[in-house]
């Protein structure tokens, strides 16, 4: 038996009343008792018009209501909040917990026995599964699928590393005004989202690596008929997961299940976003992820997927090649094919149906991997007591052991000023610092970490320097970026501490970053530092709450009073 429309009725002091009343008024949209009777599947819509990634969500949501209706459901879809990663200011990141809250308490709010998720724009769907896992809810979720890719003067585009490795020659000069106008209408070739590893690649993969999502839902791409029919079949494991009342959230993600995601994000080369999101997760959940086991974890597991930005390929190459099953198949031993997912199945019954493509080469069999060890790294020093993260997948070998100068940057706004000033005392051999760029910092901890060379550096030739922050980066872009440096230099960590000059030791192999500087100097340096305060713009409303109550990095940037314990 499932509640149905009985589900959580408004509060009148007569429930007899309030189920008269939730009846009488859903009847204005035509619908039978016989229709209202059924279990209802809830389906999120994140379509907006300021949200191209979410494009094809009007025709995943029918399909989706198709298998609810095939499978004798009622779905009812509602709308949430939607946040594409180019129109969210200051940062999408800022946005994401108030998107997980308002998910959350709309799933509870209204009467629903199992929930649809639709998202894909990076922070999207950390969001809903953050929000799936504390309304524990029984929860389907459907990526939108990546783009397709684009082609220019015969070579093959992807959003966004290649907007990032085109605007940077077109800061170096190397390309002109009219063919960078060119790439950009070519960039982005369909709905969908970015169809290199990025964020949203690396969520979705993950996503059907914790079993919440059906086989191969991360890779078909987003205009694809293909896409469709797993929404419909979606629909059809939700209406089923409706009536059987779960399997829920808390039943699929068990700490076998966090490895098996952990395991894939380090296989995948995935975004180093993918780390906080998935830290956030855990938090709604009894379990945690350990930064140091995750590191550990990166020395047994090889980058098996070769895709942009670490590698060569494009999602849909990932997708015709067989996908996350397949990647899993290769992974054998590492991965636990005894955990569930929504569907009933193990992981163990997928990967045996994953498909044999011959030929293919955009994932790799274990003993000719991409990379030998895991493509996330993290660093722990007396500049990052909490730790950091390298994506060394995408960073240049020969910096991987790097001394260099600091050059400081003050904030954001400082970096943007001053980077390409030709009189900025800066050479190829510096280490350029970012610092109050971090949750609290800028707020929101935006993707800056991504550094730009600074323009007589690129017009001289130069394509990468060590840059280091307390922000956060795009999954598409590369470079040898040490990021979420923890804790935060507004938060008084020791990025607070250096200065131009002041030599910073970078060692990946060691998992290291070190400021050479003495105790007793740092010491000087702390207590000469300001107290913060609160700032002008958390004077109010939710940016005074996300000021308050965000947690670091390493605890996922989730509010503090949002993890599945509260604040105690
Ligand atoms: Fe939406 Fe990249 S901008 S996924």
């Amino acid at each position: 038996m499932t509640d149905g429309l009985r589900k959580g009725l408004t509060s009148y002091g007569d429930a007899g009343f309030s189920l008269f009343l939730r009846k009488a008024f859903i009847k204005a949209m035509g619908y039978s008792d016989d229709a209202l009777d059924r279990p209802i599947v809830g389906i999120t819509n994140t379509f907006s018009d300021y949200n191209p990634c979410h494009g094809n969500v009007p025709d995943i949501i029918e399909a989706a209501k198709r298998g609810v209706m095939l499978s004798g459901a009622m779905p009812f879809v509602f709308p949430t909040i939607s946040i594409a990663e180019s129109f969210a200011y200051p940062t999408s990141m800022y946005l994401r917990n108030l998107m997980a809250m308002e998910t959350e308490e709309m799933i509870r709010a209204q009467p629903m026995d199992a929930v649809i998720v639709i998202g894909g724009c990076d922070k999207t769907l950390p969001a809903q599964i953050m929000a799936a896992v504390s309304a524990d809810l029984p929860t389907v979720v459907i990526p939108v699928g990546p783009m397709v890719v684009g082609h220019h003067k015969g070579e093959v585009l992807g959003a966004c590393t290649d907007c990032r490795r085109l605007w940077a020659k077109y800061r170096a000069g190397e390309i002109d005004d009219a063919e960078i106008e060119a790439v950009n209408g070519r960039l982005a070739p369909s709905v969908g989202t970015c169809m290199v590893m990025g964020t949203a690649s690396t969520m979705a993969c993950i996503t059907e690596a914790l079993g919440l999502s059906l086989p191969m839902s991360a890779t078909i791409p987003a205009p694809h008929a293909e896409r469709f029919r797993s929404a419909e079949a979606s629909g059809r494991v939700a209406a089923a997961m409706a009536k059987a009342r779960g399997p829920r959230p808390s039943e699929i993600l068990t700490p076998s299940a966090f490895r098996n995601a952990q395991t894939v994000l380090q296989a995948i080369g995935g975004s180093t976003n993918g780390l906080i999101h998935l830290t956030a997760i855990a938090g709604r959940s009894p379990h945690r992820i350990d930064l140091d086991a995750f590191d550990r974890l990166g020395r047994e597991v090889p980058v098996l997927v070769d895709l942009k930005p670490s590698g060569e390929h494009y999602m849909e190459h990932f997708h015709h090649a067989g996908g996350v099953p397949k990647l899993m198949a290769e992974l054998g031993e590492l991965i636990d094919l005894d955990a569930r997912t929504i569907s009933g199945e193990t992981l163990r019954e997928i990967v045996a149906r994953a498909e044999e493509v011959p030929g293919q080469d955009a994932i790799r069999a274990r003993d000719k991997p991409i990379k030998a060890e895991g493509g996330l790294a993290v660093l722990h020093g007396n500049l990052a007591p909490r730790g950091a993260v390298i994506k060394q997948s995408a960073a240049s070998p020969k910096l991987l052991q790097h001394t260099g100068r600091a050059v400081v940057f003050e904030s954001v706004e400082d970096m943007t000023a001053r980077v390409d000033d030709p009189a900025l005392e800066v050479t190829a051999d510096d280490v350029l610092v970012l610092r109050n760029a971090g949750p609290k910092g800028a707020p929101g901890m935006p993707e800056a970490g991504y550094l730009p060379i600074p323009k007589q550096l690129a017009r001289a030739g130069v394509k990468d320097m060590v840059r280091i922050s307390d922000a956060r980066m795009s999954g598409t872009a590369f470079g040898t970026i040490v990021l979420h440096i923890t804790p935060e230099s507004a938060a008084g960590g020791p990025l607070a501490l250096v200065r131009n000059g002041d030599m910073i030791r970078l060692d990946v192999a060691a998992r290291r970053i070190e400021l050479l500087v003495d105790a007793a100097e740092l010491d000087k340096r702390r207590a000469a530092l300001q107290p913060r305060g609160t700032p002008k713009w958390a004077g109010r409303g939710y940016a005074h709450l996300f000021n308050a109550t965000i947690l670091q990095a390493d605890e996922g940037c989730d509010f503090d009073f949002m993890r599945r314990d509260g604040k105690g």
